[in-house]
């Protein structure tokens, strides 16, 4: 018999060959890796708020499900004030952006319908779809045409649901935004519904910072996910949808129904959040400026495309030369990580560099020059 152990050990040893282990490592040096945008995560206004919280007696943990005794004043307060924000005709807070796509995409598809999901879309949104009823089909990356073929073929073919279209708002990886309005036309022609995941736009990104989408949300026909764990500083995600879609999800899916509700203190915090994006759009035009100025370094200095967004990937391509590139970064003070396969396509391992209120525009200048060195010299 062999060892029990030794087959996880085989499979590991490999990843390792292929220059794909992976090994936690705390936040260290300048942040260009997190997604804390606003710089609100350790931020005096949401340290203050949730000690408010607390001293207005609201809990840490929630003790039970949202459908039993888990179900707390904070979670539905939070919900009300979102769908007035994002104007959203009702919200759902989940525990994270995870547990809200695995939520999403395993429950309102349904047998018969059809789910064409953009190329890149997140890992979550993959697992939502795999335990979901409809057939899941993958689509050219941000090609609206694409999406019109890929539902009038299957149309032809005696689909007689209803098609679901699900993208990211802002790629987590690439940066690159989704052609939403084709989407939505799209999804409107073809009698389908639109999910978009907003988790890299919310807070950063629309009028009031309330995403790309913020046009489209509150029609009936559109889903639309808020994580809260990245600009706005705290965790958790919201979704927006119809009342009744929301009302299917409390009913039905799984990852809401079968957890343990999502701290109320953390629902308090995403208040605060949402209150300080609403008050204070000095941050984002701050970051806007950043993001620009970045923009502008990374092309000029490291002949990249720059993504226009907050989001810079510098695809490396070979996984051990991007993971040596990182480490050299990290060595000098910047925290900068490489995002290797399979969470970005084989062959496009990349740095994924973020910009946030975490730095400032005289810092972004010493880490672009010293990356423009270390690549030079790793990749002669
Ligand atoms: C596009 C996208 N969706 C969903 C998630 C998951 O959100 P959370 O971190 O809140 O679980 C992430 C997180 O990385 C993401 O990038």
């Amino acid at each position: 018999m062999p060892d029990r152990l030794a087959r996880y050990e085989t499979k590991l040893r490999q990843l390792q060959q292929k220059g794909r282990w992976r090994v936690l490592t705390g936040p260290g040096g300048i942040d260009f890796t997190s997604n804390d945008y606003l710089a609100l995560a350790g931020s005096p206004r949401l340290t203050a708020g949730a000690i408010a919280a607390l001293e207005r007696g609201v809990p840490v943990g929630a003790g039970g499900s949202r459908l039993l005794r888990g179900n707390h004043a904070e979670h539905e307060a939070l919900e009300a004030e979102a769908a007035a924000f994002f104007r959203s005709e009702r919200m759902l807070y989940f525990g994270s952006g995870y547990a809200a796509n695995l939520a999403v995409l395993s429950t309102l598809p349904q047998r018969g319908d059809i789910v064409a999901h953009d190329a890149l879309v997140h890992a979550s949104a993959h697992a939502g779809m795999a335990m979901g009823r409809a057939e899941a089909i993958s689509v050219p990356h941000n090609n609206a045409d694409a999406f019109d073929d890929a539902i009038s073929r299957w149309r032809k073919a005696g689909g007689t649901g209803h098609p679901w279209i699900v993208v990211e708002s802002l790629y987590s990886m690439d940066g690159d935004k989704a052609p939403l309005p084709d989407l939505a036309e799209l999804a409107n022609r073809h009698d389908g519904f639109l999910v978009i995941d907003e988790a890299h736009a919310t807070g950063v990104h629309g009028a009031g910072g309330r995403g790309l989408a913020e046009e489209l949300e509150g029609r009936e026909n559109v889903v639309v996910l808020h994580t809260c764990g990245k600009a706005l500083g705290a965790s958790g995600a919201l979704v927006g949808a119809s009342r009744v879609l929301c009302d299917y999800l409390v009913n039905r899916a799984s990852p809401f129904i079968y957890a343990t509700a999502p701290s109320p203190l953390q629902a308090a915090s995403v208040r605060q959040a949402l209150n300080v994006v609403a008050a204070e759009p000095e941050r984002r035009e701050k970051l806007q400026d950043l993001v620009a100025f970045a923009n502008r370094l990374v092309a000029d200095r490291l002949g990249f495309a720059g993504s226009g967004s907050q989001i810079l990937p510098v695809i490396i391509g070979d996984n051990r030369c991007a993971m040596q590139i990182a480490e050299r970064m990290q060595a000098d003070g910047f925290d900068i990580r490489a995002i290797r396969p399979p969470t970005v396509p084989k062959g496009t391992a990349r740095l994924r560099i973020a910009i946030t209120l975490n730095v400032d525009a005289p810092t972004i200048v010493r880490m672009v020059e010293r990356l423009a060195q270390v690549m030079a010299e790793e990749r002669p």
